[in-house]
């Protein structure tokens, strides 16, 4: 059986083994001509199918007079009882299915919003998802302590003050609203007493609201409260984490005046670096903060030996320099978060061709950041003034690399800096010693 404009269609030979079916249990017998066409019975009376003329006409009973007169009758209810287990039957399966797409949905939507990077993408990302789902026309998505982000899907303008009023007003009550318009909203509650701002949507763009789409809305609404929560402590964590690197760079630059600004130069130079490899954006801020960091270790030097800028360094400061990479390595290797930059750290002194320090490894054993943190570092070094040499322009310092490429340096990553850096934006802030 099956629905056919919103009418249960019982084909031929289900009447037929119903007919049967009523015929036997009243010790008849029903024979059969052939139908030319399937007979339609309507869902409120199923059974008055049986009672069709032309299905009459092919229609032969035989069997005691008492009891074939009530073979039609009996199946008429054998045929209702079946219409109705059908009926509830489909309206089962319709909702399983409505209520898997649902899931397909919101299994589609939190992999979307967990791939957004910051609070302003998870804001834009949870509006676009929740609109697309419901077909919503437009909507808006209300943070109580920051701005409120519209999304127009439809073709006509939105009431842009209606919809946002009526998301407050949901955030401010913590309770789902619907006002005349047909727009409805739902507050975004981290806990029970606690929203955080409101999801709201204007009318479909083609039908009403389903009690489905509803109760989608308050699953994707718990879920995306949940998401910009856990967002916003985590930028307040990286927030912080960031402030206590920057505070561990100016340290270098107090300890070491004359490459003031050096560590945010090698920064700047191994992010284009990587921008142009493509490198993905956590690995980039993990380089960045490599870079940030390399000579952290030089706060462990004596002063005497960083504020030198006069002479050369005898060959005892110069051992205690080499030791820098490492020490950098032992002040940082209890910080969890830094585990993947500490081999850039300890290795951005080793060279390409295995003639460098502190360990002499070489090629591609030297970790990727290290080979790129390498480069920017010596070029920053060569183009910042120093008194003990002269310093390059950018043209005589590109030149060095390009000379240098495959021996000190790793030849992609002297590519990667050519490619990346016009040395328009050189600064002579500091001098630097290598
Ligand atoms: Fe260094």
């Amino acid at each position: 059986m099956s629905l056919r404009d919103g009418i249960i269609v019982l084909p031929s030979e289900h009447l037929e083994a119903v007919i049967k079916i009523a015929a036997e249990s009243l010790e008849c017998q029903a024979d059969f001509f052939p139908l030319e066409q399937d007979i339609f019975s309507s869902r409120d009376d199923p059974g008055e199918a049986l009672l069709l003329p032309e299905f009459r006409r092919k229609l032969q009973l035989k069997g005691p007079k008492n009891k074939v007169g009530k073979v039609l009758e009996t199946a008429k209810k054998l045929a209702k009882e079946i219409s109705a287990k059908e009926q509830e039957s489909f309206s089962l399966t319709q909702e399983i299915t409505e209520r898997y797409e649902q899931l397909a949905t919101l299994f589609e939507m939190s992999e979307k919003l967990g791939m957004a990077g910051d609070n302003p993408s998870r804001v834009a990302a949870i509006l676009d998802t929740a609109a697309t789902a419901v077909s919503a026309s437009c909507g808006c998505l209300l943070m109580l302590d920051g701005d409120c982000r519209f999304v127009n899907r439809g073709e006509r303008e939105m009431d842009r003050e209606a919809v946002s009023a009526l998301a407050r007003r949901a955030a401010e009550r913590n309770h789902p609203e619907v006002d005349e318009k047909k727009y409805i909203a739902l507050p975004l509650s981290v806990s029970e007493n606690l929203p955080i701002g409101a999801l709201a949507l204007g009318p479909r763009t083609e039908g009403i609201y389903r009690s489905g789409d509803v109760k989608m809305l308050v699953t994707l609404a718990s879920y995306a409260a949940l998401l910009l929560e856990s967002g916003r402590l985590y930028e307040g964590l990286e927030t912080l984490f960031f402030s206590t690197i920057k505070s561990m760079v100016e340290a270098i630059d107090a300890k070491d005046p004359s490459t003031r600004g050096h560590s945010e130069r090698v920064r700047r130079y191994s992010s284009l670096m990587a921008q142009k490899m493509g490198m993905s954006i956590q690995d980039q801020k993990m380089l960045e903060l490599a870079a940030l960091l390399h000579d952290l270790g030089k706060i462990g030097l004596p002063d005497s030996i960083l504020n030198n800028v006069k002479s050369r360094l005898t060959e005892e400061q110069w051992q205690l320099v080499k030791q820098h990479p490492e020490i950098g390595v032992s002040i940082l290797t209890h910080v969890a978060q830094l585990k993947n930059i500490l081999p850039a750290i300890g290795q951005h002194h080793e060279r390409y061709d295995g003639s460098g320090y502190p360990t002499g490894i070489k090629g591609q054993d030297i970790s990727l950041f290290a080979r790129i943190i390498s480069v920017a570092d010596a070029y920053d070094a060569m183009t910042t003034q120093r008194s003990y040499r002269p310093t390059f322009d950018s043209r005589q310092a590109l030149a060095e690399l390009r000379d240098n490429s495959g021996n000190q340096f790793d030849p992609m990553a002297v590519e990667l800096f050519l490619q990346s850096f016009s040395g328009a934006d050189n600064q002579t802030t500091g001098h630097e010693r290598k």
